[in-house]
């Protein structure tokens, strides 16, 4: 009988595991985000205008092959829209909204209401003196039902109010809380649903994880909806670092929120992996001479793998959550992210600058994958609606 060394046998099984590992990583290479999560959520992204005027090619079949809903990152804003008194420019949100139709995607509008990027007059009359309560309520009506109404039948869901609370769970005192009173809140979503009735309409904030300003959102909604508002959908921004919020948090968050009876929906996910990361590793980066820029000439591998195993961990509970129906990406790769700050070189999505799948990208598909088999109970409010937009129910 043929013997075989120690060294042959262990030569033979470690080309056997490389050749199984190149083949499952090219698996997931292989695979589609849309298709992976298919019976689970709606997988998207923000776009900007080079990639839905087609002039970012590399990026465009990115996006054509994984995701299957899309959010406008700046193209639908107030001050993109309607950025002088009377005078409204829909060029971009036009060629936004004919993107996501041409390429089959369930197309959200983002936003109506907010603090930020509203051009100042909005809140002023000729003289620039404040508007009074009815001639701003005036204003945010024709704004809304202007907007709404072009695209009626084709977004299908609304960011109607963005970001209305402080970290503590109370109103923020915008403009629009400061000359309507709390009641702008109402008023907008009535105004959305006048617009289209078909629309979904959905409320979205960032870090209402955290309890006070989570109990803060709930409150929002109840309210909305003690006023006969249909809120469709409260979106969770999923603005993330290494370490913030830490899985328990999340995983409670989603059970709270879902106690709510709407839709939950990961609207601007990101993790910023300049952020967080264990003690040693924050007060390393503090030490050194560029801790606002520690990686600009690309990400370590073990940095790589720290952020597959976040974006792993934090796939394991959306996947938990039957009540998510869409996790939307801000952004298609690194070289896109809005957390590249001037000077600074970010690495937060899935697709690298190189429009190469990152280790993240392997790691969100194993997650995926390895879920497979779990049951998932019917999500709270999934239905025919969703259905007619060719979505298959849930497992
Ligand atoms: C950001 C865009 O990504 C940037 O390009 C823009 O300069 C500022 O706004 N929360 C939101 C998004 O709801 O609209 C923001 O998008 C990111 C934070």
């Amino acid at each position: 009988m043929k013997t075989y060394s120690l060294t042959q046998v262990t030569l033979t099984l470690s080309s056997l595991f490389l050749a199984w590992s190149l083949m499952e990583s090219r698996a997931a290479d292989d695979a589609a985000l849309k298709q992976v999560f298919k019976g689970h959520f709606l997988v998207g992204a923000a776009l900007n205008q080079s990639q839905f005027t087609g002039s970012n090619a590399a990026e465009v079949a990115i996006i054509d092959k994984h995701f299957d809903t899309t959010t406008p990152e700046n193209a639908l804003k107030w001050e993109a829209v309607n950025p002088k008194l009377g005078k409204f420019d829909f060029g971009r949100a036009d060629q936004y909204v004919d993107f996501g139709e041409k390429h089959g995607m369930f197309i959200i509008g983002h936003n109506l209401v907010w603090h930020n990027q509203t051009p100042k007059w909005v809140f002023e009359d000729d003289k620039g003196e404040a508007l009074t309560r009815d001639a701003l309520l005036a204003r945010m009506r024709e704004h809304i039902a202007t907007v709404v109404g072009r695209y009626k039948g084709r977004i299908k869901g609304w960011d109607v109010v963005n970001e209305a609370l402080n970290e503590d769970g109370a109103l923020r005192q915008s403009k629009w809380r400061k000359i309507i009173g709390d009641d702008y809140l109402v008023k907008a979503y009535q105004f959305a649903h006048e617009a289209d009735p078909d629309a979904e309409l959905y409320y979205n904030d960032f870090s209402i994880e955290n309890a006070p300003k989570r109990a803060g959102a709930i409150r929002l909604v109840k309210d909305l909806q003690a006023h006969g508002v249909k809120i469709a959908a409260v979106g969770v921004q999923g603005h993330y670092d290494l370490l913030w919020p830490s899985t328990n948090l999340l995983d409670e968050a989603l059970t709270d929120l879902s106690k709510l009876g709407v839709k939950l929906m990961i609207t601007e996910l990101d993790v910023n992996v300049l952020r967080g990361g264990t003690r040693g590793e924050v007060a390393d980066l503090r030490r050194s001479r560029s801790r606002r820029n520690p990686y600009p000439d690309g990400l370590p591998a073990e940095m790589q793998q720290k952020l597959a195993d976040r974006y792993a961990d934090i796939f394991k509970i959306f996947l938990k959550h039957a009540e998510i129906q869409r996790i939307t990406f801000w952004g298609v790769t690194d070289g896109d992210s809005w957390l590249n700050w001037p000077g600074v070189t970010n690495y937060p999505l899935l697709f690298g600058r190189d429009f190469q799948p990152k280790p993240a990208f392997d790691a969100v598909v194993k997650a995926a994958t390895e879920f497979g088999n779990e049951v998932v109970t019917a999500p709270v409010g999934l239905g025919a609606k969703w259905d007619r937009h060719g979505q298959p129910g849930r497992r």
